[in-house]
């Protein structure tokens, strides 16, 4: 079997057209959605994503605010700086680009974001209500994978979908939204044993464990749904966490990597800021 590429990239542009005609829309009655992201330090990688942000932003005609603090800043400053976002009627939707230096702690940061502008779907309050099942913001990466699962029409109810990597970010919550689409989930992490007898149980396998190419066409049963979350720089080039050559022979679905999820995590921020400002109307 050869995979179907599940294609983020296009995926992603459909939605950006879609999302720049509802910002006309919302235009026409005085609402510009607004996006400020907070980047402490100087971490390379960071700052690429932020820049992605902010381009994005404007190709879809969302204003967006980027807020550079040095390393130095004291917990209690970023605290504050937030505090000034909430309060902000032009912000519709507040992001700290993680990781921050250690002297702060991300818990606190993330907390102090008001729940109707945090459209990482990061705070707690959030989180719990994904777990409901409830109306929120869905973190933008696991978002954007069912939204990849559901354009491709792949039934996600009673499928067995197993989990590599248990991250705040991508590994927990795209298990929970695959349990709201009622499949069965399996989570597996680095201190599984025999992850690999698992793997290759999976109708859905969801890999984000931040290796290079860690799942080969061995690990994947025929026939599955493979999506790679990873995304690695290896030699200047970048590569995934699964070996999509070999996997590619065995799945029937596969993301590329780049041009498979990446494009979808920064669509969704969008989708996420454009919905908080329709609320805010
Ligand atoms: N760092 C890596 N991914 C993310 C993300 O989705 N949101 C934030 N805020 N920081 C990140």
């Amino acid at each position: 079997m050869t995979a179907l590429l599940l294609n983020g990239k296009e995926l992603a542009s459909k939605k950006r057209e879609q999302l720049k005609k509802d910002v006309e829309q919302l235009a026409s009655k005085q609402v510009v959605p607004g996006l400020a992201v907070i980047l402490v330090g100087e971490d390379p990688a960071s700052q690429t994503y932020v820049r992605a942000k902010e381009k994005a932003c404007e190709q879809a005609g969302i204003h967006s605010v980027l807020i550079k603090k040095p390393n130095t800043i004291t917990e209690e400053e970023l605290l504050a700086e937030i505090e000034r976002l909430n309060h902000d009627s032009s912000i519709d939707g507040i992001l700290v680009q993680l990781p921050i230096p250690e002297h702060i702690s991300e818990q606190a940061v993330i907390e102090k974001i008001a729940p109707n502008k945090d459209v990482d779907g990061f705070h707690p309050i959030n989180i719990g209500k994904m777990m409901t099942g409830e109306d929120t913001f869905l973190p933008c990466t696991p978002f954007g994978v069912v939204e990849m699962l559901k354009e491709a029409e792949i039934d996600i109810a009673g499928k067995h979908a197993v989990v590599v990597g248990r991250s705040n970010i991508v590994g927990k919550p795209v298990g929970q939204l695959l349990l709201n689409e009622n499949a069965t989930v399996t989570y597996t992490h680095s201190r599984t044993k025999n992850l690999r007898e698992l793997t290759n149980l999976a109708d859905i396998l969801i890999v984000a464990i931040g290796k290079p190419e860690f799942v080969g066409a061995e690990d994947v049963k025929e026939g599955a749904v493979v999506v790679d979350v990873g995304i690695n720089r290896v030699d200047g080039k970048l590569v995934g966490d699964v070996d999509f050559d070999s996997v590619k022979d065995k799945a029937s679905y596969i993301t590329p990597v780049p041009g498979g999820v990446g494009p979808m995590t920064i669509t969704m921020l969008l989708e996420n800021t454009v919905l908080s400002a329709r609320k805010r109307s």
